[in-house]
C-alpha cells in the first residue's frame, strides 16, 4: 500500500472481530516500529507483546473511549528513561518522541496488513508497569490493540491547512 494512502485511511479502531492474527504480521508490525528514527539512533524503547493468556491477565484499567476487548495482541510501548548525559533535560521529551514515532510506524504499517488499531494513553501506567514486572527504568506509555477491526469509523474533523500551518515565505533583505 502507498504509504500516503495508508496515511490518509487508517482510523482508530475500538471494535475487534477477535480472529487470531498470524505471527508473521505481528512480526512485520514490530519490525516498523523498530524501524522508526531515535535521538542518536539509541533506540531507547521496548515493546511488550501480550497475546493469549498473557493478554487475558492484562486487566488494567482504561479511561478515555478504548475498552480492552477483542483485540487479538495488545503492543506495550515503554520508554526507557534512564538519564543520557549528552541530551541532558532533552533526554525525557526525546525518548517519549521515540516511543510516538514507534506507534505510529506500527499503526501505518498494521494498516497496511489490513489489520486495525488505536493509540491508547489514558490507561493506569503504574498498573501496567506492575502486571508487566518492569524494571524501574521502563515505563510503558502507549497500549496499542491490534486485530481485524469489526467497525470502519469515518475520519474525525481535521483543522483546516490555514489553521493547522503558518506558510512563510522569505522577506527579501
Ligand atoms: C497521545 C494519544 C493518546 C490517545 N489516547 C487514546 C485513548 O486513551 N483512548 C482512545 O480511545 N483513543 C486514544 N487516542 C486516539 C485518538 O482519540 C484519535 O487518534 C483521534 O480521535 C483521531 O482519530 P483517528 O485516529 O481515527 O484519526 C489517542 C491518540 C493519541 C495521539
Amino acid at each position: 500500500m502507498e504509504v500516503f494512502q495508508a496515511i490518509k485511511e487508517r482510523r482508530s479502531i475500538r471494535k475487534f472481530k477477535g480472529d487470531p492474527v498470524p505471527d508473521s504480521l505481528i512480526k512485520k508490525i514490530i519490525e516498523a516500529g523498530m524501524l522508526a528514527p531515535s535521538a542518536g539512533n539509541l533506540q531507547r524503547r521496548k515493546f511488550y507483546v501480550l497475546s493469549g493468556e498473557a493478554k487475558k491477565d492484562f486487566k488494567v484499567p482504561t479511561v478515555g473511549r478504548f475498552q480492552l476487548g477483542d483485540e487479538f495482541v495488545l503492543i506495550v510501548v515503554c520508554a526507557d528513561t534512564r538519564p543520557v548525559e549528552k541530551y541532558g533535560k532533552l533526554a525525557d521529551m526525546y525518548v517519549k518522541m521515540e516511543c510516538a514515532a514507534s506507534v505510529q510506524n506500527m499503526m501505518l504499517a498494521a494498516h497496511a496488513c489490513g489489520l486495525g488499531t488505536c493509540w491508547v494513553g489514558s490507561f493506569d501506567v503504574e498498573g501496567a508497569r506492575r502486571l508487566l514486572k518492569l524494571p524501574e527504568h521502563l515505563t510503558p506509555v502507549t497500549i496499542i490493540p491490534l486485530g481485524y477491526a469489526d467497525e470502519k469509523p469515518n475520519m474525525p474533523p481535521r483543522k483546516t491547512m490555514g489553521e493547522a500551518c503558518e506558510f512563510l515565505k522569505i522577506l527579501p533583505l
